[in-house]
């Protein structure tokens, strides 16, 4: 009953918010029509107007505000009930929607743009103030794209920009980084084999470790060691490789994987925040006002620009590995990381090269060596020792509700897990008969389970735990 009325309150709360929303684009809409039939003269009008812009602006802001305040009612009210692990279920679920979604909207984007620039016809029936021009056949329409050298005469009133794609993608990135690993920071994000910290200070350590990074890749971007490319992009990755080592100190494996990935996402986000969007809005304004552009506010967003680029196969890849313990379940688990990126930045590189027709040689297959190289790090070292007795399943099955069960039940013990993670169950013999691939994956060969290895799990158990499954696990 109470969880009915939550839901309830939940959706009439979402429909004042939308309202809200809609009313406001409403009014933006007349403005807009007042606004076509009398261009502002003053410029004291349109200082008036860019202040009602951005206000508009605090109207999504006090939206999702309200919207975080209906969460947080909801969770206190479910907190401690068997609710509150299904609550976090779908919040995990929809805020990992919304993060995936506006990461492909913004990545997209960013691909389509570099696309743009590699592709574009810059020699035939080119106009003079033009740089380029390309013709496009998409979704049963024929597109027609020119591209300034500069920048238009006169700046058209709706100019359309990419940034809320970015900032959404970082906002709902932090957000699931909360709901994953901050709220859970004791099952997720510590591993007390690997350091044992409070949650407040691995959670500050996590967030104060994005700002660090930010400011040291800001300083870099700016300094004279950029001129040098080359050198500019080995610094910059041996500093990213120090930051997956660190992380790889302080976290668990996963949470230093996701924190890795976090903090290339940050640098993203940075660039397209506090570089690349004030420089086009200056860009505009000169253009307005009829000021000489300054070339190299274009340039400098450009080449962070290009830094996202090479960015977004590793962060890509980094993210999706965060699910496969195969990457993280490894004692060099930070070079592994290294590795990714190198590798998966190379592939980037080389696409990048194929699309202006530059093929190299060299950098794809040094890439993908780089990138098999890791496939070979990370194999298991499965040992192969001889299992001379046939193991019992009642052995297996003392040493699964040894190890186990504290998690992996309908009614969990552990202080931390108070329902089954993923659902996994081991109470009776067929729940464990259904998931030996999973076992042996998990226990016998990345030893990633029991999670921290928080109930003790010793090598000849393990050990026996492989035998039984290789001998065809008969219950
Ligand atoms: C301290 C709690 C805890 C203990 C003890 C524990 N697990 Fe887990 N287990 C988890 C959590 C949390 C997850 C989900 C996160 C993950 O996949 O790493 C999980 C996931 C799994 C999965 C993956 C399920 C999937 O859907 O992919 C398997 C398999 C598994 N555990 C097996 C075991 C086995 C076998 C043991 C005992 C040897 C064990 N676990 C002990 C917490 C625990």
């Amino acid at each position: 009953m109470k969880i009915l009325l939550l839901l309830i309150g939940l959706g009439l709360g979402l429909a004042v918010i939308a309202l809200l929303m809609k009313l406001s684009k409403h009014i933006e809409a007349v403005d807009e029509d007042m606004d076509r039939q009398k261009e502002p003269n003053t410029a004291w009008e349109e200082k008036l107007g860019s202040i009602k812009n951005n206000l508009e602006g605090y109207n999504y802001l006090a939206g999702g505000m309200a919207l975080v305040l209906i969460l947080i009612v909801i969770y206190y009210q479910i907190a401690g009930t068997p609710y509150e692990g299904h609550f976090r279920e779908w919040l995990n679920l929809v805020v990992r929607l919304a993060h995936v979604t506006f990461g492909i909207a913004w990545i997209g984007a960013s691909f389509y743009f570099v696309f743009l620039e590699n592709a574009l016809n810059r020699t035939k029936d080119v106009r003079e103030e033009l740089a380029g021009n390309l013709w496009a056949v998409h979704g049963g329409g024929f597109y027609y794209l020119e591209k300034y050298k500069v920048a238009p005469t006169k700046i058209p009133k709706d100019l359309h920009w990419f940034k809320y794609e970015a900032y959404f993608t970082w906002i709902s990135g932090f957000c699931l980084l909360c709901v994953v690993y901050y709220f859970n920071a004791k099952g997720f994000l510590i591993d007390p084999n690997v350091l044992d910290i409070s949650p407040v200070s691995a959670i500050a350590i996590g967030v104060s470790s994005l700002v660090v990074g930010w400011l040291i890749y800001a300083y870099l971007s700016k300094s004279p060691l950029a001129k040098n490319v080359l050198l500019f992009a080995t610094v910059g990755f041996l500093i990213l490789v120090f930051f997956a080592w660190f992380y790889c100190q302080v976290f668990s494996a996963r949470a230093a994987f996701i924190h890795f990935g976090a903090l290339i996402g940050t640098l993203m986000v940075g660039n397209v925040f506090f570089v690349i969007i004030p420089a086009q809005k200056e860009m505009v304004s000169a253009a307005k006002e009829g000021r000489p552009l300054n070339p190299e506010l274009g340039k400098h967003a450009g080449w962070r620009s290009l830094h996202n680029n090479y960015f977004t196969l590793p962060v890509l890849f980094v993210m999706i590995s965060n699910h496969f313990p195969s990457t993280f379940g490894n004692e060099y688990n930070w070079a592994v990381l290294a590795g990714i990126s190198l590798g998966t930045a190379g592939i980037k590189h080389y696409l990048n090269l194929l699309e202006k027709k530059q093929e190299s040689v060299w950098v794809l297959p040094i890439s993908v060596f780089l990138l098999l190289a890791v496939v070979f790090v990370t194999a298991p070292e499965v040992s192969d020792g001889e299992c001379k007795e046939e193991v019992a399943f009642t052995t297996v099955y003392a040493i699964i509700n040894e190890r186990c069960i504290s998690c992996h039940s309908a009614q969990p013990t552990d202080d931390v897990w108070t329902s089954p993670p993923n659902g996994v169950m081991y109470d009776t013999p067929e729940q464990i008969a259904n998931l030996t691939e999973k076992i042996m994956q998990r226990v016998v060969i990345t030893k990633t389970m029991p999670q921290n290895n928080k109930t003790g799990m010793t090598p000849e158990e393990r050990e026996l735990i492989r035998c039984w499954i290789e001998q065809g696990a008969n219950l």
